[in-house]
């Protein structure tokens, strides 16, 4: 089986990245991303390159080498899913919101609708790919699906979970630390490994049965976040004993056995994986019968709500137990640098303990929308959209943020925080001028000695 024509439904932070990168790389095969949001279609085909709808380094390269000529964005899904003979599951699987597991398990129904449709329209033997994050044996879900309302015609189903990282995901998906790629048939499995092996060494491809490579993604993530919380829950002992936690990580991650990586404390993890794969991780584990299993797992979150909690507590406190009135600005409102994603970003968490404080917020992130902050905010339903603009704004001006507030919070580690006129901004602010650093960011900028009070994580 040699692959022509893909095509892959959803076209957001996973479809778009992947999808770009194998058309640039594999200029035989026809790449077709397709997404039902028409207007973040039409924001992949801009013609300015710095409107695409995802912000990744890099990405506006590789989308300028490709689109146009063998890598197209569309809403027609019916047309590319005909044309195609593998077709890619790229949807969003959120935690469900409603019924059985809400709050837990991962809602299915936008890949059952991609199920459902590919079995509509196909008239010939389709390769389909799980590429969104799912639960274990979902793969017999969409086999039956699929084989139950189809046409007749012959479906292989692969898994090809991701691992690119926000902000990284170019660099990520250029060199892999490995693809993974799970199938019952040998052919089909063949035909993913072959478009991975135009660029990936093919060491780096490692081929299984399609319950472990499901399994594996959530164990990754889930493995992943428990070095975040692991190294938060020290950082909450190194500020009352005296222990700093970088130098701690820097003791521990030299050992070979545990590694450097992945240490470094912070006001807590976000993003849209961490936590909506290990809920789903934990439920999968309850609804097996395995309590013990579940409740180890699900301690990596409360220590991640724990972190959110304590830094929001901390300024509180700090500044004389009260933030009632004050202006907060904070840097930052992206889950990590370099990505305007801000889903579960601690900063809105952090951002509503303070509200409730009844503290002014002035919100600064050199990627993140005014549109976006307050529709994150929002979302959380703790108060009402009007007061959520009375009580917050959004500069796009550091300088302006920083001008007469009490406190600056750091909220996400972008390198550009470093490069400020630290003096002038200690000069506009109200005085004593707190710092808290959630991302143990500004160390280097010895702003003790231009005079301000700074509170960095776990020291
Ligand atoms: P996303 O929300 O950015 O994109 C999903 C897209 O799918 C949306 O644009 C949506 O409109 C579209 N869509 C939904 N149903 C559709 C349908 N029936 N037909 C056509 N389009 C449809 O989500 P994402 O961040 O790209 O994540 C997608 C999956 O990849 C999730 O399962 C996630 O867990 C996983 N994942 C995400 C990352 C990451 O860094 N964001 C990394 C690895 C894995
Ligand atoms: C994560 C995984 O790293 C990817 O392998 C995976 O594909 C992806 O989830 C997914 O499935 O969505 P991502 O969430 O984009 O990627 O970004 P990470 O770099 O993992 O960071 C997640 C959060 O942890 C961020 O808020 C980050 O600031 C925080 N973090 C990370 C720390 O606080 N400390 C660290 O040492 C590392």
């Amino acid at each position: 089986m040699k692959i022509k024509n893909i095509c892959c439904i959803g076209a957001g932070y996973v479809g778009g990245p992947t999808m770009s990168v194998i058309a640039q790389q594999c200029p035989e095969i026809t790449v077709t991303i397709v997404d039902i949001n028409a207007e973040r279609i039409a924001a992949w085909n801009a013609g300015d390159l710095s409107k695409l709808p995802v912000y990744e380094p890099g990405l506006d390269a590789v989308v300028a080498e490709a689109r146009g000529r063998n890598l197209f964005f569309s809403t027609d899904v019916e047309a590319a899913i005909a044309a195609a003979d593998m077709i890619f599951i790229s949807v969003n699987t959120p935690t469900k919101t409603y019924g059985k597991g809400k709050g837990m398990a991962a809602d299915l129904k936008y890949i059952e609708l991609c199920a459902r449709q590919i079995a509509a329209v196909a008239t010939g033997d389709k390769i389909v790919v799980e590429k969104s994050t799912l639960p274990v044996r979902t793969a017999e879900t969409l086999k039956s699906i699929l084989h139950n309302t189809g046409n007749g015609v012959g479906f292989h189903i692969l898994s090809n979970p991701e691992f690119l990282a926000e902000g990284t995901a170019i660099a990520d998906l250029h060199k892999p630390d490995r693809v993974l790629i799970g199938g019952e048939n040998p052919e089909a499995v063949q035909a993913l490994v072959d478009v991975y092996a135009a660029w990936v060494p093919r060491e780096r491809i490692l081929t299984t049965n399609l319950w472990s490579s499901e399994l594996s993604k959530l164990t990754a993530n889930a493995f992943l976040a428990q070095r975040v919380s692991s190294i938060n829950a020290i950082s909450e002992l190194c500020e009352k004993t005296g222990a700093n936690v970088d130098e701690v990580a820097r003791a521990i991650g030299t050992d070979s056995r545990i590694g450097p990586k992945f240490l470094k404390a912070s006001v807590g993890f976000g993003g849209s994986c961490f936590q909506k794969d290990i809920l789903n991780l934990v439920y999968i584990a309850r609804s097996y019968g395995l309590h013990e299993v579940a409740h180890y797992w699900e301690q990596v979150i409360a220590m991640n709500d724990h972190q959110k909690r304590r830094f929001a507590d901390n300024i509180v406190q700090a500044m004389y137990n009260t933030v009632s009135g004050k202006k907060i600005a904070f840097l930052g409102w992206a889950f990590k640098k370099d990505t305007n994603d801000t889903r579960e970003s601690a900063a809105i968490y952090v951002a509503d303990a303070l509200l409730n404080e009844e503290a002014n917020i002035v919100v600064y992130d050199p990627k993140v929308s005014a549109e976006q902050v307050y529709a994150d905010l929002d979302y959380l339903g703790t108060r009402s959209p009007g007061e959520n603009r009375k009580l917050v704004e959004v500069v796009t001006d550091p300088y302006d943020a920083a001008d007469r507030a009490h406190a600056i919070a750091v909220l996400t580690e972008w390198d550009e925080f470093k490069a400020y006129d630290w003096h002038r901004i200690k000069d506009h602010m109200m005085k004593p001028a707190f710092v808290f650093d959630g991302r143990k960011l500004l160390g280097g900028n010895d702003l003790p000695s231009i005079g301000f009070q700074y509170y960095a994580i776990g020291e």
